[in-house]
C-alpha cells in the first residue's frame, strides 16, 4: 500500500505537491479546483507591501474626490475631537491599508472554509514594516502556515551582501514574535555566501525555505523601444538550478525545504525528493497545463513509488542527497567536462 502522506511544517499532507502561490491562487474558486485536483496543500497569492502603499497612495492621490466622499464618513469626527487635515489624511491612509488587508483576510478564511488542505498565506516584505502585526492577523484569520516571500535584488551599489541580507534576518524576527504558526521563508537565489547564509536562516526557528523563488525579469521589445516583461512562465528545463542547491543543503538545515521553480512534471517532483525535497511546489506547470497536472504529478510518483518497491515518501527523500552521494562533488561541479558532461 502506497502512502504520499508527507508531514510539513507540522502540518499532514496528503501528498508533497503544493500548488505554490501565482495568480492561480487567487480566487476561492481556483483554490476548490486545486483541492480537488489533488494538491496537498495551497499557498495563497500574496499580499504585496507594494500592494498596500500603492492602495494607500491611490486614495490619497485623489484625495479631493475622497475627502468629499470621505467628509461625512468623518466630519464628525474631525468636528468631535478637531482632527486638522493631516490627520485626516492620516485617517484615509490607514483606512486603505486595513482595506487592502482585510480583503485579504476575508481571502483567507474562505479559503479555509472552502477547502479541507492546508491553506498556507504568503506575504511579500520588502521591508520590515508592520508585519508583525498583520502576521498575528493572518495567523487569526485562519491560515494555516504564513510563508514570506522575500527577494532582495542586490542591485544598490552602495549596499554590500551582509546590508541585504539583513532584511530576511530582521522580518523573520518580527514576524516570528508575533505567530505561532508555523512560518516558511522563500527566498531568491542572490546570497553572498548561498549555503552559509541559507543555514543561518534555518536557524532562525522558521519551520521551511522555499528554494528557489524565480524573479520576474525585464526583457526590452525592439520593436516598440519600451521594457517588457521576459519569460514569466518557467519552463521544464529549469528544475536543474533548484536540484543543484536542494542536493547540496539537505540534511544541512535546521528546517525542512520546499523545492520551487521549473517542476512540471512527476519525474522533477521525485528528483527533487530524491535530492532531499521534503514538498514541490509547482506554479508554470499548472498556468502551462492547467489545475489536472497535479493529479499526474501526484499519480506519477505513485507509480514510481510503485514500479521502484518504495510505500512511503520516506524511504526515498534525500537518498541522493549530496550528504548521501559517494562521490558528492557532483553536485558542485561548475565546469564541463567530457567525463561529466558526456558532450566534447
Ligand atoms: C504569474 C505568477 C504570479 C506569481 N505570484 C507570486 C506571488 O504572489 N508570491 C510568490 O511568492 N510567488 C509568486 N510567483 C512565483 C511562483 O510561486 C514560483 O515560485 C515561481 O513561478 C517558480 O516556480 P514554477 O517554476 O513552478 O513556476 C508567481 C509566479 C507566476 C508565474
Amino acid at each position: 500500500m502506497i502512502n504520499l502522506k508527507t508531514n510539513f511544517m507540522g502540518l499532514e499532507l496528503k501528498n508533497p505537491v503544493i500548488a505554490g502561490s501565482s495568480g492561480l491562487t487567487n480566487t476561492i474558486d481556483n483554490i476548490r479546483q486545486l483541492a480537488e485536483h489533488g494538491a496537498g496543500a495551497v499557498v495563497l497569492k500574496s499580499i504585496f507591501e507594494e500592494q498596500i502603499r500603492f492602495e494607500t497612495d491611490k486614495l490619497l492621490a485623489s484625495e479631493n474626490e475622497n475627502i468629499v466622499r470621505w467628509k461625512s464618513a468623518f466630519e464628525s469626527i474631525v468636528e468631535k475631537r478637531s482632527y486638522d487635515y493631516a490627520e485626516a489624511l492620516d485617517y484615509m491612509s490607514n483606512y486603505a491599508r486595513e482595506h487592502t488587508l482585510n480583503d485579504y483576510l476575508k481571502f483567507i478564511s474562505e479559503a479555509k472554509k472552502s477547502v479541507d488542505i492546508p491553506v498556507i498565506a504568503s506575504i511579500n516584505c520588502i521591508s520590515a514594516y508592520d508585519w508583525s502585526f498583520f502576521a498575528r492577523r493572518i495567523q487569526e484569520a485562519g491560515a494555516d502556515a504564513l510563508e514570506l516571500n522575500v527577494y532582495v535584488l542586490p542591485s544598490n551599489p552602495l549596499k554590500d551582501g551582509q546590508e541585504n541580507e539583513q532584511i530576511y534576518f530582521d522580518v523573520i524576527r518580527e514576524v516570528k514574535k508575533h505567530v505561532s504558526v508555523p512560518v516558511s521563508l522563500k527566498i531568491g537565489y542572490y546570497f553572498s555566501g548561498l549555503s552559509k547564509k541559507v543555514i543561518e536562516l534555518s536557524n532562525t526557528g522558521i519551520s521551511s525555505l522555499v528554494l528557489f523563488n524565480r524573479p520576474y525579469s525585464p526583457d526590452i521589445d525592439i520593436e516598440k523601444m519600451e521594457i517588457s516583461s521576459a519569460n514569466i512562465l518557467s519552463t521544464p528545463a529549469e528544475y536543474s538550478h533548484t536540484l543543484r542547491w536542494v542536493g547540496i543543503l539537505s540534511g544541512r538545515l535546521g528546517c525542512q525545504i520546499a523545492a520551487s521553480t521549473g517542476i512540471h512534471d512527476a519525474e522533477t517532483a521525485i528528483r527533487n525528493i530524491l535530492a532531499g525535497a521534503d514538498v514541490v511546489q509547482v506554479a508554470s506547470a499548472l498556468y502551462r497545463n492547467g489545475f489536472s497536472q497535479i493529479e499526474k504529478i501526484v499519480g506519477g510518483i505513485e507509480n514510481w513509488m510503485n514500479t521502484h518497491h518504495y510505500a512511503s515518501i520516506d524511504q526515498f527523500r534525500g537518498k541522493m542527497s549530496q550528504k548521501n552521494m559517494e562521490n558528492p562533488s557532483v553536485f558542485e561541479r561548475v565546469q564541463f567536462m567530457k567525463l561529466y558532461s558526456k558532450i566534447e
